[in-house]
């Protein structure tokens, strides 16, 4: 689907991926740590993160080769050192052997992705694993649009189903498990009128 669309992919998202920046602006980033987002796509997010924290290291994986060849054309045209990209899937990478880094990751990120990746709880499952315990787990995607009105709910959810995109309805609820089990502790910030959510997991000590 993205081997056409990544041409024109950053202009045609820029005004309805909404969260992105506010993610990028709350995630708190130290020097030296590696911060990975699953289904990273061109690498905008990447590539805002990288240039505001120069002495930390980035890394984006993609399941779409096509995407990650946008981005290291774009991360190449900055000059950017400090991004390492990975073509692989967002429930099967580990940070050893698809990174080839020491140990796990001070954050993950998913940003538009769960929306799109079928085995999405597989995937949030897996970043867990490859996140160091006491980080954490940033989520940015579309909400149920509740405090919107009900045509403009039934456009949005007309338009993104062409792009295979639809709202997780049981993501809160998969998360407020996971909080359950002791594996984390949860917040969700809903955004826009609960146009899109941004949830933040901090894995246990
Ligand atoms: C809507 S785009 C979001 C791109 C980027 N995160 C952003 O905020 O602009 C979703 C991305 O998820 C990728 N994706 C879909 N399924 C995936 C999977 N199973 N594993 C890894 N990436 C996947 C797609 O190739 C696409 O680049």
């Amino acid at each position: 689907m993205y081997r056409h669309q990544r041409y024109f992919y950053d202009l045609t998202r820029k005004y309805y991926l909404l969260g992105r920046d506010r993610l990028i602006s709350q995630m708190a980033v130290k020097p030296g740590e590696n911060i990975l987002e699953i289904g990273c796509g061109t690498g905008r997010n990447l590539i805002i993160l990288a240039k505001k924290h120069p002495p930390a290291n980035f890394f984006g994986l993609d399941a779409s080769a096509e995407m990650l060849k946008t981005a290291q054309g774009k991360i190449e045209a900055r000059g950017l050192q400090n991004i390492t990209l990975k073509t692989a899937l967002a429930d099967d990478f580990t940070f050893d052997k698809t990174f080839e880094l020491p140990e796990k990751f001070d954050a993950c990120f998913f940003s538009y992705a769960v929306s799109i990746i079928p085995p999405w709880k597989e995937s949030l499952e897996n970043a867990l694993e490859n996140l160091k315990p006491g980080k954490t787990l940033y989520i940015v995607d579309f909400y149920d649009q509740a405090d919107l009105p009900r045509w403009f709910r039934k456009m949005l959810t007309g338009w993104l189903k062409q792009f295979h995109v639809k709202y997780p309805q049981d993501l809160i609820p998969f998360l407020e498990d996971l909080e359950k089990q002791g594996l984390g502790k949860l917040k969700i910030t809903p955004l826009y009128r609960r146009y899109s959510l941004l949830a933040e997991f901090q894995k246990a000590e």
